[in-house]
């Protein structure tokens, strides 16, 4: 099955011949040199509150507060009194992206040469974060498949996912255990998060999955131009700070590691997630807490995702960054190939499942069409 595509026509990766149909996700297609990626450039950010509304300002941005060395932070406490949960079965699409490019539009217009070629945007693609996240993992990927739908606009790609079946199935049938697992997290974020730049965490307050503040970025992989918004969890608000989005922390929490085949664990599976996260829009560390089983915060550790790759390098057959950038950048080659009608009433709907190729169908007026009519009327005005 790890072989060489026999489905969909047999073509390789991406040919050159007419119009392909199936892009490969193998490894070894993607060993070739590190693309180039420019440093990402934050272009705004917007923040959505309690009730997830809309906000183009950063009333949302949290100050990191560092931790005692040896904390005790309790994460399971507030779960079953102080926790609002975002709904997850409400299905936002790129509409808040929308709205804060709407908002913004001036700014980003204003860099746009005259050329008629050019997109409208200034870009070729507009996505979330964690979509691009998706593609840099996908050649090692073996649990979990993902359907992104895509449209293209006045010359600007949009892509948006879509929930595939089992992940549907997965949401529904999640134990108890796994959902207090998942507040752990944002519980987490609490005990390292001021809300003001000379405040102190909260613990005692609620924690509501509603409230977000999100950077938007802009950059370019290869010949792509990308336009993304990604969720940040605080900055650091120290005098010596560097401007965003290198000031940026992502906190994350970890199961503690107490053997050698668990380290390796970490490093081959967790820091390619994690790498990936932050690596695409310039966050250039983490926050790390790691966790008893009893959800209580042992110890911290900060990870520059820039050494991530020298920490890796002794795991035999683990991932590596330049397969993860090279598969998304030929992801979006395929797209932007395939792509051609430029119309927001149509959406291409491209599929993949782990050990398969990506594959694509097309579909016109239909529940995939992901562009808003208010979007669609406000770029027209
Ligand atoms: P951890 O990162 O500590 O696991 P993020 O790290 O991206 O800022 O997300 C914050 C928290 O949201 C996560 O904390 C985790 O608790 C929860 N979370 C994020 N993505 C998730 C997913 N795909 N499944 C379950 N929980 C998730
Ligand atoms: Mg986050
Ligand atoms: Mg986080």
């Amino acid at each position: 099955r790890q072989s060489h595509p026999p489905h969909h026509g047999g073509s390789p990766p991406v040919s050159s011949a007419s119009p392909c149909r199936a892009l490969s996700t193998r490894r070894q297609l993607y060993e070739k040199d590190f693309p180039v990626y420019k440093q990402p450039v934050e272009v705004g950010s917007f923040s959505l509150d309690g009730e997830r509304r809309f906000f183009n300002d950063a009333r949302q941005m949290r100050y990191f507060v560092k931790p005692h060395p040896r904390p005790n932070f309790d994460l399971r406490d507030g779960y079953k009194d102080r926790f609002v949960k975002r709904d997850d079965g409400v299905k936002e699409k790129l509409d808040h992206i929308l709205r804060w490019i709407l908002a913004n539009r001036s700014k980003l217009q204003s860099s746009v040469s005259a050329a008629s070629s050019s997109p409208a945007l200034g870009v070729d693609i507009v996505t979330w974060r964690g979509h691009l996240t998706k593609l840099l993992t996908t050649p090692y990927e073996t649990q979990e498949g993902w359907l992104l739908a895509a449209t293209l606009f006045r010359g600007t790609l949009y892509i948006s996912e879509v929930e595939t079946e089992a992940s549907r199935h997965d949401r529904d049938n999640r134990t108890e255990r796994h959902e207090e697992m998942m507040y752990w997290g944002y519980k987490f974020e609490q005990y390292l998060c001021a809300d003001d730049i000379k405040g102190s965490p909260n613990p005692v307050g609620v924690v509501n999955t509603n409230e977000a503040f999100c950077t938007v970025v802009q950059t370019k992989l290869a010949d792509h131009k990308l336009l993304f918004s990604g969720e940040v969890d605080c900055r650091d608000g120290g005098p010596e700070a560097p401007a965003a989005p290198a000031c940026y922390i992502e906190l994350k929490t970890s199961a503690e590691i107490c053997t050698p085949k668990q380290r390796s664990n970490f490093h081959r599976f967790k820091l390619l997630k994690w790498w990936a996260q932050s690596f695409l829009p310039g966050v250039p560390r983490i926050v790390a807490g790691f966790r008893d089983p009893d959800g209580l915060v042992v110890g911290t550790e900060t990870i520059q995702i820039s050494k991530i790759s020298h920490l890796i390098k002794n795991e035999y057959n683990c991932w590596k960054p330049t397969v993860c950038m090279n598969f998304c950048c030929e992801f979006l080659s395929f797209v932007r190939t395939v792509v051609r009608e430029d119309n927001p009433r149509v959406v291409h709907l491209f599929s993949w499942d782990p050990h398969q190729d990506v594959t694509y169908s097309v579909h016109r007026d239909t529940t995939y069409c992901f562009l808003p009519p208010w979007y669609v009327e406000g770029m027209a005005s």
